[in-house]
């Protein structure tokens, strides 16, 4: 199993509709080969910062997803006005060794 980690934070006043933007998201990526889960969360001492770890089959297919436009149209509902803390923004690339 191979473990992507999307770690962001937010630089302005859009965290709370981040949050409901993850709560409604379009579950498009659930059709993606290989993608098992997904997590949202937020340290309980930064609600601005968002930690995204989702999980896949192997490395090759969250590659194939990540290059290809399904990962563009994943973020379609992406909140306007939201503005990131570039020094912040981070992908993780993990192999699960166990769970
Ligand atoms: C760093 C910049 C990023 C930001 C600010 C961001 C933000 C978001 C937001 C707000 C949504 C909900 C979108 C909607 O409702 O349409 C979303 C969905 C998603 N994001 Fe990102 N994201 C970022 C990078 C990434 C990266 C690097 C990955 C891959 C590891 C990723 C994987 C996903 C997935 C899988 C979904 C769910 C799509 C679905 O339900 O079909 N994101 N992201």
């Amino acid at each position: 199993m191979f473990l992507a980690i999307s770690r962001f934070s937010v630089a302005n006043e859009t965290d709370a509709a981040v949050r409901e933007a993850f709560r409604a998201r379009p579950h498009k990526v659930d059709e993606a080969p290989g993608f098992v889960r997904m997590t949202v969360a937020n340290p309980t001492d930064d609600p601005k910062e968002f930690w995204l770890l989702t999980y896949w089959r192997d490395e090759a297919s969250f590659e194939a997803w990540h290059r290809s436009h399904a990962f563009h149209d994943a973020h379609h509902g992406m909140p306007r006005g939201l503005k990131l803390d570039p020094a912040a923004t981070r992908l993780l690339r993990l192999a699960v060794i166990a769970e």
